[in-house]
């Protein structure tokens, strides 16, 4: 079994982010062969600081083998580091249609609230594609939001299998059963996020526990008394659930019955302290592995030579069965 996926190194990682991201990847990796990629070229795709890009890139390397990614097991490399990525874009970009890639809504969403918008931002979802095509990926674990750019990527492999004979494996999306889309904190109606949410409304894997438990204790709820799980009529106050769940590994069931006779006070302060607990293992990992970007870069540097190695024959096959001349071995 191959399993692929991608997190961009830009913005502070949060609890969303740990929730689809982090927590299955270290979970996924035990099934197979694990690749989990720095997505960087990703990264650039809205304007940068060329300087943070550097930085962040070592902080989310530190931050996946904080969050249990085993070096020795998964292969955890950075997208520029492997050109197969930007290739794949290219020759896949010929087989995406104008039409589909308007059609996605992150798109719609990030380039709305902008003057100015990259090219990249438009075919953004066709590098994604790519990097998961490229190592014949079985499973993809993402969270909800990826959904869509998931069911892109499987739309072209189909076409480009169809078109030019079979060279991609179709891959398939897996997502969390419980915080599959963790919601902002203080804006229950949209998903936790670095670029569009309210800061006092995200979680950040590195806040302090005072500033953690502040957040969740001025979570916005409903003004009800139970601890029930109804996204529609008590989005708040579900989403604390979701997060007990993340945080603890218990059920939502398990979650409600547990608080079936206390107030939202009680079960707010103790989704707080749960949260603390699981951050404070990762977040003294994450400073111990940071101290030695050498290391961290050391690390970087042989998952790249392994995802050198495990694209090269799908980008070839690519390459050959649209037709390219390749240049001989000297
Ligand atoms: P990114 O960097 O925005 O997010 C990384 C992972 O975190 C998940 N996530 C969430 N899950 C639950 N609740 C939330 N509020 C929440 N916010 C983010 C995302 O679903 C993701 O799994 N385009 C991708 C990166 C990418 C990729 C790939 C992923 C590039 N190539 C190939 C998989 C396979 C992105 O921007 O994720």
């Amino acid at each position: 079994m191959k399993i692929f996926s991608g997190i961009q190194p830009t913005g502070a990682k949060h609890l969303g982010n740990y929730s689809g991201g982090f927590r299955q990847y270290a979970a996924t990796q035990e099934q197979g062969d694990a690749f989990f990629c720095i997505v960087d070229l990703h990264s650039v795709t809205v304007p940068h600081d060329p300087e943070d890009l550097r930085t962040r890139t070592l902080d989310l390397a530190a931050l996946m083998f904080a969050t249990g990614l085993d070096p020795e097991r998964s292969t955890v490399f950075v997208q520029s580091h492997v050109t197969a990525h930007a290739e794949a874009a290219w020759l896949l970009g010929c087989v995406a249609t104008i039409g589909e890639l308007r059609r996605m809504t992150q798109f719609k969403d990030k380039a709305g609230t902008r003057e100015s918008v990259s090219v990249g931002l438009f075919t953004y979802p066709v590098l994604m594609a790519g990097d998961i095509l490229l190592y014949q990926t079985d499973i993809v674990p993402i969270g909800d939001d990826q959904r869509q750019h998931l069911e892109l990527s499987r739309d072209i492999a189909e076409r480009f299998n169809s078109r030019f004979g079979k060279t991609f494996t179709v891959p398939r999306g897996v997502y969390p059963e419980a915080g599959a889309r963790i919601m902002d904190l203080q804006e229950p109606g949209n998903k936790m996020s670095t670029t569009g949410g309210n800061p006092q409304g995200t979680i950040y894997l590195l806040d302090p526990p005072e500033a953690v438990r502040k957040k969740v204790k001025t979570a916005v709820t409903d003004s009800g008394r139970e601890v029930v799980h109804d996204t529609n009529e008590k989005a708040g106050i579900s989403n604390l659930i979701e997060i007990m769940t993340v945080a603890t590994g218990e059920s939502i069931t398990e979650v409600e019955s547990r608080y079936e006779s206390a107030g939202y006070g009680q079960f707010k302060s103790d989704v707080g302290d749960a949260v603390v607990e699981l951050l404070a293992p990762i977040q003294a990992r994450y400073h111990e592995l940071r101290d030695d970007s050498a290391e961290l870069e050391r690390m970087l540097t042989h998952g790249a030579t392994k995802a050198r190695e495990a694209s090269a024959p799908t980008l070839e096959k690519m390459y050959e069965r649209m037709g390219f001349t390749r240049p001989k071995g000297e």
